[in-house]
């Protein structure tokens, strides 16, 4: 496995791969790699001839307010996790690679980035969409893989290669869990001891949401409260968002007809963590 630092290292590794006919996939990260990433590599190494993992913790996706600086970053462990599920080249460029001093063109969306993370992180989207687009550019892979984790990114993502026509086939993964139900996270290595056991509550909570549904409830807000109460009685543990919307549009919706997401955004101490179920009516 090669771990490469410029663009035009990637492209010509890749022209490569091409010339003779192997397919790629490509597993845009931020490093700080855990088992979700991983069954992401393991996936594309599973379906494709060779498979390129970025790191890259991309500054135009963060708020100012937000963890930039902090975010966790190991490249060693990173290379070891993607040499062992069988990567073949890892991406790391520096931001100086990525964005040049007069760099001004961004990918942007409406509606779908209006609700859930879109609100309360304002120009987040915006980032993961100009990065991704300049990613899926410089690898060129035939297929990509995202978690379902970021269920708003990846419905954002498969939005807009359907939107630019950019020809990449947008695989999404499941959730990969903790034993006690925590959602694998990066930002799960922020939490003390006591936060680790109150984050436990996201888990919590969703299943009894989703108990309900199965159950008949239909009606959304009735989830909402239910799923609000539960996290409340979490001292620790501050609200930002507990949703039903459309899987497709991210909209809110009053009753449950169609294919739906629960997902939730909640402050354990100073990390904001996130997870959801989708539910098929
Ligand atoms: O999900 C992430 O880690 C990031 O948002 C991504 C897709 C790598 C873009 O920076």
């Amino acid at each position: 496995m090669q771990i490469v630092t410029t663009i035009n290292e990637v492209r010509t590794i890749v022209s490569e791969w091409k010339k003779q006919n192997l397919t790629v996939g490509f597993v845009p990260t931020m490093g700080y790699l855990h088992e979700g990433h991983q069954s992401l590599i393991a996936k594309s190494v599973s379906q494709n001839d060779k498979t390129v993992v970025s790191i890259f913790v991309n500054p135009m996706q963060f708020s100012p307010n937000e963890d930039l600086e902090s975010y966790p970053r190991d490249l060693e462990k990173d290379a070891i996790l993607c040499e062992k599920t069988g990567a073949d080249l890892i991406f790391h460029p520096q931001p100086e690679e990525m964005y040049s001093n007069n760099f001004c063109s961004f990918v942007d969306m409406n509606g779908l980035t209006n609700n859930l993370c879109g609100k309360s992180r304002p120009i987040h989207f915006r980032g993961v969409c100009t990065v991704v687009s300049k990613l899926f550019n410089i690898v060129k892979p035939d297929k990509a893989y995202f978690g379902e984790k970021d269920a708003q990114q990846l419905a954002v993502i498969k939005q807009m290669v359907n939107d630019l026509n950019i020809d990449i086939k947008i695989i999404g993964c499941p959730i990969v869990r903790e034993a006690d139900g925590l959602a694998k996270s990066s930002r799960n290595t922020y939490l003390s001891d006591k936060e680790r056991q109150a984050a436990l509550i996201l888990s919590k909570s969703l299943k009894y949401g989703k108990t309900l549904i199965e159950n008949g409830e239909r009606n959304s807000q009735k989830i909402i409260d239910k799923i609000t109460e539960i996290i409340n009685t979490e001292p620790l543990a501050v609200i930002d968002y507990v949703s039903v919307v459309d899987s497709l549009t991210m909209e809110n919706v009053k009753t449950i007809e169609k294919d739906v997401l629960v997902a939730i955004a909640v402050k354990i101490g100073k990390t904001r963590l996130i997870d959801n179920f989708s539910y098929s009516v």
